[in-house]
């Protein structure tokens, strides 16, 4: 897939989307990333980006014209409709639900504003949709997008060494938290490895694994619960 982003920043997103997953699905060519900077096609001496709001009040507004000419140039980058995202408090939750939807398409922009704002008429005229990563506020959009990417890129065909590893992360599935992971040593200071792991009984460790997943779910997030469709056997193993 191709995710291109308008960003005042573009070296933010270089930096964050090289390492990992992310830059090893670059790598193998899983997933193509472009930013794109208003102020290269921002007007005059100063290259202006924003200015003061109608109105009063504090802090800038980010202008339409370059914003518009970067997504416009952005769009133009490759063929096939893109969707158009703004990375923004006010949006939709990001769900893991909704990160598989977005990993399924084709392209996106991910449009990064300063959060004072941006003009609301370049918002009506270019923007799809509005994305939050939740309910606090980042002073730009730039580390939402690079969630975004991180997000999607990890699902990318082949960008996980072990396709297993993505099903089995919290959220997937039916919506539950993961289960505790242990590796070497058995024994540690810190504590030992709980036997059942050790036992190579797979289904006494896939029956354990479940019910950690669910008692923990049910501890730190109980409205995730309300929303799994348990079964018998998940009440009986909530219940023990
Ligand atoms: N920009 C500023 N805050 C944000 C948030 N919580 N989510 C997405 N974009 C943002």
């Amino acid at each position: 897939m191709r995710i291109d982003v308008v960003t005042l920043f573009p070296e933010f997103m270089d930096q964050a989307a090289t390492v990992g997953v992310v830059g090893r699905a670059r790598e193998r060519g899983l997933l193509a990333l472009q930013g794109w900077n208003p102020r290269d096609y921002a007007e005059g001496n100063y290259r202006r980006v924003d200015d003061r709001p109608f109105g009063g009040g504090p802090g800038m507004v980010m202008l339409i014209d370059p914003l518009r000419a970067a997504i416009t140039a952005a769009r133009a980058a490759a063929p096939g409709p893109a969707r158009v995202f703004y990375m923004s408090p006010q949006g939709r939750p990001l769900t893991q639900a909704r990160v598989r939807e977005l990993a399924a398409l084709p392209r996106l922009i991910l449009l990064c504003g300063r959060y004072e704002g941006v003009d609301e008429r370049l918002l009506q005229a270019e923007v799809d949709e509005e994305l939050s990563i939740g309910d606090y506020v980042l002073s730009g959009g730039e580390l939402a997008a690079a969630v975004v990417v991180d997000a999607v890129a990890r699902l990318q065909n082949g960008a996980l060494n072990d396709a297993l590893s993505a099903e089995q992360d919290s959220f997937e599935g039916d919506g539950l938290l993961d289960c505790p992971h242990y590796t070497r040593p058995v024994e540690h200071a810190l504590g030992r490895v709980p036997d059942v792991l050790l036992s190579g009984n797979h289904a006494d460790i896939a029956r354990w694994r479940r019910q950690q997943s669910l008692v923990r779910t049910a501890v730190r997030r109980p409205e995730l619960l309300d929303e799994a469709a348990l079964g018998q056997a998940d009440r009986r193993l909530l219940d023990a």
